[in-house]
């Protein structure tokens, strides 16, 4: 079934036509790599669909509702949540807090205050554990190294708890015990059922991961289909080459 069906989507900043006409879908509960040379518009991609930047043109249809403009607020509703390629995060308070601002959805600093209930702080718990970052709850995000930010990241994602996740580049300069982890997780999120959309230049992480591969250049979709197929072509090869 597909959970996310991309039809015709434009979208231009300036004179750079980041997606140009892009139609693609998503099927439900499994685990989707958007590959592509740099600046083919896999990140422009995921901004609209969590609302970041509106499209010009085309519809988006989530779960068979069709949808012409996202706000942040409907991206919620739907169920839809990211990481960025730059990570994000609250820099000054600790980890637990960075969590616990999501599962309360308070403010930033209604959040620190409150007591929080058993609840928040066992599903706390369970999400920075999953990424290892459970003996790290009390340090400050700005004192964390670059790896373990990239982790925070992906257990904020985690604590949304949503029907699919958009994942930018979450293996990007990770060590290989991190990568493991993050495929762990992800590997995890398929079993429960959950949509993944996972943007990866690494080929040998594609083909451990995915069920499906799309391949963006220029905006469009160059190529689809089953990592073992699709990463074979030689248009697909030469994309990658041509970069
Ligand atoms: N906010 C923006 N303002 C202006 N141009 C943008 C903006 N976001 C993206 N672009 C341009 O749109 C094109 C697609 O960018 P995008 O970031 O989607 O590529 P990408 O496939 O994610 O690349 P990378 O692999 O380097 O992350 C690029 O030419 C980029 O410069
Ligand atoms: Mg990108």
């Amino acid at each position: 079934m597909d959970i996310l069906e991309i039809r015709k989507i434009k979208k231009r900043f300036g004179g750079v036509l980041a997606l140009d006409s892009l139609s693609l879908t998503i099927r439900k509960g499994e685990i989707t790599a958007v590959i592509g040379p740099n600046g083919s518009g896999k990140s422009t991609l995921i901004n609209l669909l969590t609302g970041v930047v509106p499209w010009d043109q085309g519809v988006v249809a989530i779960d068979g509702v069709l949808i012409s403009e996202l706000s942040m607020e409907e991206v919620a509703e739907y169920g839809i949540t990211r990481t960025f390629q730059e990570v994000r995060l609250f820099e000054q308070i600790t980890v637990l807090d960075n969590i616990l601002v999501i599962l309360t959805s308070r403010s930033l600093w209604g959040s620190i205050l409150e007591r929080h209930s058993k609840l928040h702080l066992k599903q706390a718990e369970d999400v920075l554990k999953t990424v290892g970052l459970w003996d790290k709850r009390g340090d400050l995000v700005v004192n964390l190294s670059y790896g373990q930010r990239k982790l925070l990241e992906i257990s904020r994602a985690l604590a949304m708890k949503a029907e699919i996740y958009l994942f930018d580049e979450p293996f990007a300069g990770l060590f290989p015990e991190m990568t493991k982890l993050v495929a762990s997780v992800l590997e995890g999120l398929r079993v429960q059922g959950k949509t993944v959309v996972l943007i990866e230049h690494n080929m040998d992480l594609i083909r451990q991961l995915s069920d499906w591969v799309c391949v963006l250049d220029g905006g469009t979709l160059l190529a689809e289909g089953r990592p073992e197929v699709v990463l074979s072509q030689r248009e697909v090869i030469e994309a990658y080459l041509g970069d």
